[in-house]
């Protein structure tokens, strides 16, 4: 007996399309996408920092020890859930505390150090979307682990200030030191004096973190409260004299080497684990170009106390910073950098009728095999539509193989700025393109 076809369950709008904040990334975005991945191999290898990849889920319990439980990348943007064994786990925020967690995890402690580690991965963050702003989006995330000297600050933001000049890009470091556990409860004291007889005026996420978090109040966006943090103490005056003497060790390696920054005591990031030095990258705007006030490219700092909190050795000094991707390509394209031309296409093969198709894949993989950009149209037997795809990709050449050339073994060879057409030997058509392309590329 034929059994019913199940009845389709009805789907609700917008159901099967792309979630919110997520973004394919299409075809014609990839040459940013392979030049920023070659360019960030390139510049790894240089400063000898080898890759490691983390999953993307990990244990939510790592996150809350490391990003911080009252961070609001842990506490409003992580996708957490319970999986089917009753773990609680999370897409990875950020990449520090699953590189810091591997360091630990494989005993990389035993390697000579500092261990030098770097990846280029997706991310995710429940956030609100907007331009530049996504909830999955990919980092390129260096890390130096077991250094605490002031040198290995000024060669990670050395890093990032050679990469994006190397990308033509103009931008330049804000730099700040966020002190460590001795000085930071009395700055955050005098921050709290500070504010408080201001305290009615501030928003309304500020008046909570005045008692919790008390430094991030000097990075809100919202107007009010930008105008009051103007006025506040500034930690580089109240750093205490270990951490005042790294900070101004590591302005003295970037003097020497020649790289520009600005200080800003408004530099006091987001997550939990940061101590002494931390940097944001900010674009140089061209006149009449808006700043957003999301649009730090990178961002990072020192965090002497992660490796030990997350149950490594103490004292393991180390230091990173993470590059977002995507705002280095809407900058790149702001900043009109052209990134290189894809390769150019040599030869087109076309084919007409049943049995020169037949023998159309083995002839364009012997001229790849030779070393030639090959394209055909294999699914149309016009020879015009053919042909009009030929000129739209900006061949120079074209094989033409037909039922008589079949016969005779030869193929009719286009010139496609021409359009004269000669016959070829199919044995000597390799050695013919060569010649022709040859000849034109000596002529550029
Ligand atoms: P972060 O400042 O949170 O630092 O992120 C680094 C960069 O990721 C930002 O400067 C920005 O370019 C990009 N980014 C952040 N959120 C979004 C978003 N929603 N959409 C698109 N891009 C975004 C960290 O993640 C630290 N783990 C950096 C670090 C490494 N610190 C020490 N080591």
């Amino acid at each position: 007996m034929n059994k019913k076809p199940e009845k389709k369950e009805k789907t609700k709008k917008g159901e099967l399309q792309l979630l919110r904040g997520m973004k394919d990334i299409l075809p014609n975005e990839q040459d940013y996408w392979e030049l920023i991945r070659n360019k960030v191999a390139q510049f790894a290898s240089l400063y000898g920092y080898e890759r490691l990849d983390p999953p993307v889920l990990e244990s939510t319990a790592l996150f809350l020890r490391s990003t911080g439980k009252y961070s609001d990348v842990v506490e409003k943007e992580m996708f957490s859930f319970i999986d089917k064994g009753g773990d609680n786990v999370s897409l990875r925020p950020e990449l520090t505390p699953s590189m810091c967690r591997a360091y630990i995890e494989h005993g990389m402690v035993n390697l000579p150090q500092p261990v030098k580690l770097y990846t280029l991965a997706p991310v995710f963050r429940h956030d609100k979307p907007q331009a530049g702003r996504y909830r999955q989006f990919y980092q390129i995330d260096f890390e130096v682990i077991g250094s605490s000297r002031p040198v290995i600050d000024a060669e990670m933001i050395a890093i990032q200030y050679f990469l994006y000049k190397d990308l033509g890009l103009q931008a330049q470091v804000q730099i700040n030191s966020v002190g460590c556990p001795h000085c930071r409860p009395t700055y955050e004291n005098l921050l709290r004096e500070y504010y408080h007889t201001k305290k009615r005026n501030l928003c309304e996420t500020c008046k909570k973190r005045l008692q919790r978090n008390a430094l991030r109040l000097l990075d809100c966006k919202e107007e009010a409260c930008r105008e009051m943090a103007e006025g506040a103490p500034q930690f580089l005056d109240n750093l205490c004299e270990e951490c005042r003497e790294h900070f101004v060790k590591v302005l003295e390696h970037l003097d020497a080497a020649e790289i520009p920054y600005t200080l800003n005591s408004h530099i006091v990031r987001g997550l939990d684990y940061y101590t002494k030095t931390a940097f944001e990258f900010y674009p140089i705007l061209g006149e009449g170009e808006k700043e957003g006030s999301q649009s730090a490219i990178s961002g990072g700092g020192r965090y002497d106390l992660l490796i030990s909190e997350l149950g490594g050795r103490e004292g393991t000094g180390a230091i990173g910073f993470a590059i977002g991707v995507e705002r280095l390509i809407l900058l790149l394209k702001a900043q009109q950098i052209t990134i290189p031309a894809p390769k150019q296409i040599d030869i087109f093969l076309a084919q007409v009728g049943e049995s020169a198709r037949k023998q159309a894949i083995r002839l364009l993989e012997e001229l790849r095999k030779a070393g030639f950009n090959a394209r055909a149209l294999l699914d149309k037997e016009s020879l015009s539509a053919q042909l009009s795809l030929a000129s739209k990709l900006g061949v120079k050449f074209t094989l033409i193989l037909g039922q008589k050339e079949m016969l005779d073994k030869t193929i009719l060879l286009r010139d496609m700025s021409s359009g004269a057409q000669e016959i070829v030997d199919v044995k000597k058509v390799q050695h013919e393109l060569s010649k022709r392309l040859d000849k034109l590329n000596g002529e550029k």
